[in-house]
């Protein structure tokens, strides 16, 4: 089975698809670390739950983000980790992490690339007024929210929707293709 390393900034809900894949037989890989950058990551409770070890890389303690990322590869090397799986990884990578990772990055966007890249993707989509959105899984690549684009889901959004109900409707997508999306591209490896 191909190990895996998920990188989160937040929540976690993602992380904890995934892993629930993977306990339930649904994708055939092995997440040996969990890399959080901010202290009160709920991300780290999850990784906690499904008995991964989780590893807190403070990008405030780094002087550049090439420090970081350099900090990062020795722990996916420590664990010797084939796939990277971005779930809400709130930091902009350099081009260190994606020689060290060559096609072997993974993230998730929430919207329908290339519309509405970087950040707050969900509010830029609701306040254009577009009535379908949705997220992407991509490869990484250095400019961001650009890799090539593995597997995407179409959300509608309702006339009465709000900000928060787009969010979670598009979340409920996301946790059901980014596991698909691993599993699918781990196929072709
Ligand atoms: C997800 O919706 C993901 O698409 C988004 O952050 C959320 C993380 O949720 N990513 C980005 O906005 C990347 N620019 P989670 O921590 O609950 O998985």
């Amino acid at each position: 089975v191909k190990v895996l390393a998920v990188l989160a900034s937040g929540s976690g809900s993602n992380l904890e698809a995934i892993a629930q894949a993977i306990h339930d037989g649904k994708l055939q890989a092995k997440i040996a670390v969990v890399i959080y950058n901010e202290p009160d990551a709920f991300a780290r409770q999850r990784a906690e739950k499904f008995g991964i070890p989780a590893i807190l890389v403070n990008h405030r303690d780094y002087k550049s983000r090439k420090a970081l990322d350099l900090a990062i590869i020795d722990i996916l090397k420590q664990y010797h980790v084939e796939l990277v799986i971005m779930a809400g990884w709130m930091r902009i990578v350099t081009q260190i992490l994606i020689d060290a990772f060559p096609e072997r990055i993974l993230n998730i966007h929430p919207s329908l690339l290339p519309s509405f890249k970087g950040i707050h993707s969900i509010e830029q989509a609701f306040n254009y007024g577009v009535k379908i959105t949705g997220c992407t899984v991509h490869l990484l690549s250095l400019e961001v929210d650009s890799g090539k684009i593995i597997k995407q889901a179409a959300v509608p959004v309702l006339p009465e929707d709000s900000l928060a109900d787009l969010q979670k409707r598009i979340q409920v997508q996301e946790h059901i293709i980014y596991p698909e999306a691993i599993a699918e591209y781990i196929s072709t490896l």
